[in-house]
């Protein structure tokens, strides 16, 4: 099977910094990747690039077999390639069931469902989907919690019924109980659809729970690739955390 996935040689400059540099992935469908590296070091770029809200410099992006380099950010998503911000954006003065509901009339949605009637139905259960029930359902989202911000977000994305999700720090400003209550919901979206992940994360404990496989970082180029344990042992990744000495970075953060 071809990748669903594949990034070719992109470059991402921004003046004198190289943010993302001669970069190679394939992804395979269904695959969980955690994408890590120190703050700086190019992941978010390496997003917006893929999701068309930056143009690459140069290099390719094939997804599903099409070249989609040059499109614009909403044919991507359309497409099923569908991401979430590392700050989260919500429209904050609109019921948490509005803002899912927009997305019920992205292209994507409108094709997958019969008619208009059923988009409160689908925004409640895209809702249900990452634990926000009645009453929050029907609050508004600048009244949610930190927490439920970021399940929201999670919500916005899956009404686009992706093939492919990016999530930008899901863990993002999560206290200890709120990650604990995300980690299993993202196997749950994983194991449920099948669906095909890229995780950006710092919190290494929560990600190695959930990833198979990771990609590190380091001003703008790939510096690893391998499973939690291939990566977490390589002397070149914990020198690029915390510089020479780092080695036991992962060990102790586990
Ligand atoms: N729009 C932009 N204009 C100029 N420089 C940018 C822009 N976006 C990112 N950069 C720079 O590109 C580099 C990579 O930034 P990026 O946000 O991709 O890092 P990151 O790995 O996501 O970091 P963090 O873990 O802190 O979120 C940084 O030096 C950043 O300052
Ligand atoms: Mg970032």
């Amino acid at each position: 099977m071809p990748p669903i996935l594949e990034l070719k040689e992109l470059n991402k400059r921004f003046g004198g910094i190289t943010a993302v540099k001669d970069f190679n992935l394939q992804v395979e469908k269904g695959q969980i990747i955690g994408l890590i590296g120190p703050n700086g070091a190019g992941k978010t770029t390496l997003f917006n690039l893929i999701t068309g809200f930056l143009k690459p410099d140069s290099g390719t992006i094939m997804f599903k077999g099409k070249n989609i380099t040059k499109l614009k950010p909403h044919k991507i998503a359309n497409m099923g390639l569908v991401r979430t911000f590392q700050l989260v954006k919500p429209f904050k003065r609109m019921l948490a069931i509005e803002n899912v509901a927009v997305g019920c009339y992205s292209d994507r949605s409108k094709k997958k469902r019969k008619d208009r009637d059923d988009v409160p139905q689908k925004a409640f259960d895209a809702l249900q989907r990452v634990g926000i029930n009645p009453p929050n359902t029907f609050k508004l989202a600048m009244t949610l919690s930190h927490g439920y911000s970021r399940r929201l977000d999670i919500a916005r994305a899956l009404v686009l019924e992706p093939d492919v999700l990016l999530l930008d720090e899901p863990f993002g400003g999560l206290g200890a109980k709120e990650s604990n209550l995300m980690t299993p919901l993202i196997q749950k979206l994983h194991r449920e659809d099948n669906l095909t992940l890229i995780i950006i994360e710092h919190k290494m404990r929560q990600l190695m729970k959930i990833a198979e496989k990771l990609v590190v970082m380091q001003f703008g180029e790939k510096i690893a690739e391998g499973t939690c344990r291939e990566v977490t042992e390589d002397p070149k990744v914990c020198e690029a955390y915390l510089g020479k000495g780092g080695h036991d970075y992962f060990a102790r953060n586990k």
